[in-house]
């Protein structure tokens, strides 16, 4: 997709998801909902969903769309970590070539990683996209998945 349709396709579907999320404050509701929207509106997502870190320090899957994934990942590997750990995005444009990655399905080729932050500035989650190409994400999708998780 060209980056002015992908832009303008990002700006639609974040009013969409704004105006869905805004009837609860559910933060599960809110992933449940993005993950749908996401997977079913963009091209190239082949799978979308979250990991959230729970109070036994354990990165277990969420609320997500596409095929069947890891249920935890294991601690400190992998892109999914390495968005909690360091709190910023982190697009993957070859899932081979990034030390540790976590194969849970093999046809995935590229990756976005955006963490998810609480209240008080702690990582709490991550918002993770597979596509079955590589170089499937750039900029543009870093700039609205991170607005679109601020909804969360
Ligand atoms: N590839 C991720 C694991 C999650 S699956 O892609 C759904 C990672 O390396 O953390």
């Amino acid at each position: 997709m060209d980056s002015n349709k992908k832009d303008k396709r990002y700006s639609r579907l974040y009013e969409q998801i704004k105006t869905v999320t805004e009837k609860t404050d559910d933060k599960l509701a809110h992933m449940s909902t993005i993950a749908a929207i996401l997977y079913h509106k963009m091209d190239d997502f082949f799978w979308c969903g979250f990991y959230r870190l729970l109070p036994n320090g354990k990165l277990t899957v969420g609320p997500y769309q596409g095929p069947v994934a890891c249920q935890e990942l294991e601690k400190d590997k992998g892109v999914c970590w390495a968005g909690i750990n360091s709190g910023v995005s982190i697009i993957v444009d070859d899932v081979e070539k990034f030390p540790g990655h976590i194969a849970c399905d093999s046809r995935s080729k590229s990756e976005i990683v955006i963490p998810i932050k609480d209240e008080n500035g702690t990582t709490i989650a991550v918002l993770d996209v597979d596509s079955k190409n590589y170089n499937s994400f750039n900029d543009i999708d870093k700039k609205w998945l991170e607005q679109i998780t601020n909804l969360i």
